[in-house]
């Protein structure tokens, strides 16, 4: 479909870190802007409206898993084109918090469908903001060139101190070779949303579009939630003076993607009006970075002390997550435009800005 300046979008989720950077850079590209979200507690402290949400969003506070908030909705609101971004986001709470976050991601988007085929409307497009969790430990290369997934690694591996696969390397994941094997229960909720949402899409003639994100940092990101955001727990432990604890040897690696190239992604597949070529993309920077070389980035920042490894290590835990980009730029036309320096020295001025606001004292 054309966007056309008539045209409504419903965004689930839509007041949280993602939704409210694509609020401001797309909203003035609809006629409505319509935001489904629960103010979910771990994420919103204060249960109020965020001030990053574009000031013509209309924000209807409800939980994706309620039907009785879905038919509501949609008696007053048919969407063109829908971003799926409500969901539970804790890896590693998933683990002991398995029906919660079934609930909201995998039977939250189901119930969207089926209120869709109550209402008698269903949307052009729909765009589900997937994860790289879907991958787990993804593709590894061994010495002689053989590739192979190693699937995750057991409690007695960690014990051990076995990191690594041995004798192997990793490779960047992409969602053209790398066959989905989380090793985390969001990770399988979120691989779910994308075979429902792709089955249902294919038999009611729906566009979906699915991207696979990897670790998304910046301005925005919740200073609160403890169970995601490395980058903003880093940042408040060096900015305490403290030295930043190491899981493991210090090596789990990352692909950090700043938010404002998130979005912009965002808007290229919103946007584009062209049959997708492939239907799943990766967004991430394209660059690994060890959380060794992030923590010391942002202890180098605040003249901390240099982080200490501590062979701590959570079970689930993936060694390596970064992916190619390749598919993506030349699908989208997209390009991420911040490496990691520059978008960590950014997050830093935000984080700055929001606690000296939380303490009262006056920004110069
Ligand atoms: N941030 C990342 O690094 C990252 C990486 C990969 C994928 N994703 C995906 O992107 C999406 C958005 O992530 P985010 O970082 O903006 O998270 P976020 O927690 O900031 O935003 C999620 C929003 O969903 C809302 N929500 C939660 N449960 C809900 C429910 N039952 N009903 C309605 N609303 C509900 C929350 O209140 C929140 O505003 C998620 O689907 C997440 O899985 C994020």
């Amino acid at each position: 479909m054309t966007v056309s300046s008539n045209s409504t979008i419903l965004v689930t989720g839509g007041a949280g870190f993602i939704g409210c950077e694509i609020s401001q850079k797309l909203a003035g590209s609809f006629d409505r802007w319509v935001v489904l979200d629960s103010l979910h507690p771990q994420v919103h402290a204060e249960g109020k409206r965020p001030e990053r949400l574009h000031e013509s969003a209309e924000l209807h506070v409800g939980d994706v898993t309620d039907p009785r908030v879905w038919d509501e909705l949609l008696e007053s609101v048919q969407p063109d084109v829908v971003i799926h971004l409500a969901a539970e986001t804790g890896t590693a709470q998933s683990l002991y918090e398995a029906s919660r976050h079934a609930q909201v991601n995998v039977v939250g988007t189901t119930q969207m469908l089926d209120a869709f085929g109550r209402s008698g409307h269903q949307p052009a497009h729909i765009v589900l903001s997937s994860s790289r969790a879907v991958y787990g430990e993804g593709r590894w290369i061994r010495a002689d060139d053989t590739i192979f997934q190693p699937g995750q690694r057991t409690h007695s591996q960690f014990e051990t101190g076995q990191w690594d696969f041995p004798g192997a390397t990793a490779l960047p994941s992409r969602a053209s070779e790398t066959v989905p094997a989380p090793t985390s229960v969001y990770g399988s909720t979120k691989l779910a949303q994308e075979n429902i949402l792709l089955a249902w899409g294919a038999a009611h003639d729906v566009r979906i579009s699915i991207l696979r994100l990897q670790n998304v940092y910046g301005p925005g990101q919740s200073l609160i939630n403890s169970y995601t955001g490395i980058v903003s727990l880093f940042s408040q432990w060096a900015r305490g003076g403290k030295s930043i604890p190491l899981y493991e040897d210090g090596q789990i690696t990352r692909d950090l993607v700043y938010i404002e190239d998130v979005a912009e992604a965002f808007a290229a597949v919103v946007t584009r009006t062209e049959i997708d070529p492939l239907p799943i993309l990766d967004i991430g920077s394209g660059v690994a970075t060890t959380i060794e070389q992030l923590a010391r980035t942002i202890a180098d920042y605040y003249e901390a002390p240099q982080p200490h490894v501590s062979s701590a290590f959570r079970d689930g835990d993936v060694r390596f997550a970064a992916c190619n980009i390749d598919d993506s730029r030349r699908v989208l036309g997209w390009t991420p435009q911040w490496d990691v320096q520059r978008g960590l020295a950014a997050l830093q001025v935000w984080i700055n800005q929001e606690l000296l606001t939380a303490e009262g004292i006056p920004n110069e």
